[in-house]
């Protein structure tokens, strides 16, 4: 690095130092190098100088002092210099790099969606929420008490084997277990807030099902429930038709097929006109003259099969707490992934579980 003409040590620093200034920094590694190297308290050139002074001939120790120290001064101002430019340049890029170029074509934002399940899960709040209901949850661990026992079921109903029920701990006073339904919602509910009551309760339930076409171990139902003075099948009815004409459009009509819930009584599955064909009129069950009946969606029959439903037992309005014979009330429940499946048409509602975007996306614009 030195230019090797002089032996004077002031002259050496510099020259060195002059070669090194002209070729400049490229980055503040390379700054922190020449600086240390220069000025740096240990092993630096510059002190080094003065460390020479101690050595010389006393009369020649003013001048070389003097000399060094000039030096010193020239290589200090200098690096000065260098360290406003290189903050200069630092401040340059950090700008460039900040800066939009609005000449780039954009970055796309992909915007998530609602799960299916979520958005027919809301369609049916709003649709309760309107009519005055209000929105109940209840645990997904529950106990044989709320699950089985409260809602009427004998201790030896098939539904509480280990072949249809997911269990959690079978030694518990009250066995705790996965719900197999939201009806465990209507006890908690009406004991918790007694009569009269206008709830709905969706969420997840397990049974211990086979997955296919239209089974899922884990799913989702609606739970709705009214307990007030004087509530009929006819009530019912018309709370039944009235929410599903809301999901499914105009003209949707139900009827009743009794059925056993030890819930309720009388206890009914509900059909709804099919929505596919719609080959029942709105009069009710009588095909529309001349059209053909039924469609491969509700394999001929003009009906498809959408709840269960049924009014509120009085040994369940005993169990809690609500005086049967001043207070009666209606309940239903129904899968909300199969609405999905009938809304949305799909075939398939294993799809819901599998989180497979390029059927998921295809809801992202969905409310
Ligand atoms: C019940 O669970 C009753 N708790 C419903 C009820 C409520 C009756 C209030 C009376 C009064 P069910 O076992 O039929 O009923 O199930 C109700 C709905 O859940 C069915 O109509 C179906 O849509 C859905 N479902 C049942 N099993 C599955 C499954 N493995 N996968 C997806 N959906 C299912």
């Amino acid at each position: 690095m030195t230019d090797g003409t002089s032996d004077d040590p002031v002259e050496r620093v510099l020259a060195d130092f002059r070669e090194e200034n002209a070729r400049g920094v490229a980055s503040r590694a390379d700054f922190e190098r020449l600086k240390g190297r220069f000025l740096g308290r240990e092993k630096g050139l510059v002190p080094g100088l003065f460390l020479r002074v101690k050595d010389l001939a006393r009369e020649e120790r003013a001048a070389f002092g003097s000399r060094a120290n000039a030096a010193k001064i020239q290589i200090e101002e200098a690096i000065a210099r260098l360290a406003e430019d290189l903050a200069r340049r630092e401040a340059r890029a950090r700008d460039l790099a900040a800066a939009v170029d609005v000449t780039l074509p954009g970055r796309r934002t992909r915007l998530g969606g609602l799960h299916p399940v979520t958005i027919v899960r809301r369609r049916i709040e709003e649709i309760f929420l309107r009519m005055g209901y209000s929105i109940a949850d209840g645990p997904e661990v529950e106990n044989d008490l709320y699950n089985f026992e409260a809602l009427n079921f004998p201790p030896d109903h098939p539904a509480r084997d280990t072949q249809d029920t997911l269990f959690v701990d079978r030694k518990a006073a009250s066995p705790l277990l996965l719900r197999t339904h939201t009806s465990p919602v209507q006890i908690r509910e009406m004991k918790k807030r007694g009569a009269p009551l206008r709830i709905i309760a969706p969420g997840r339930v397990y049974r211990k099902d086979d997955a296919d076409a239209t089974h899922s171990p884990l799913f989702h139902q609606v739970e709705a429930l009214v307990v007030d003075r004087g509530i009929s099948m006819a009530d019912l009815k018309g709370t039944v038709e009235h929410f599903l004409t809301e999901l499914f459009g105009k003209g949707t009509r139900a009827r009743f097929i009794p059925t056993f819930f030890p819930f309720v009584e009388p206890g009914a599955d509900v059909h709804m006109t099919c929505i596919f064909c719609r080959s029942v009129s709105e009069a009710g069950d009588l095909a529309v003259p001349g059209t053909p009946r039924g469609c491969g969606k509700c394999k001929g029959s003009g009906w498809i099969e959408i709840m269960g439903a049924g009014e509120v037992h009085p040994s369940v309005l005993k169990g809690v707490g609500i005086d049967p014979e001043e207070f009666s009330g209606f309940a239903f429940g129904l899968g909300l992934d199969r609405v999905a499946l009938l809304l949305y048409e799909f075939p398939d509602l294993r799809l819901l579980f599998e989180g497979d975007e390029r059927f998921l996306s295809q809801f992202a614009r969905e409310r």
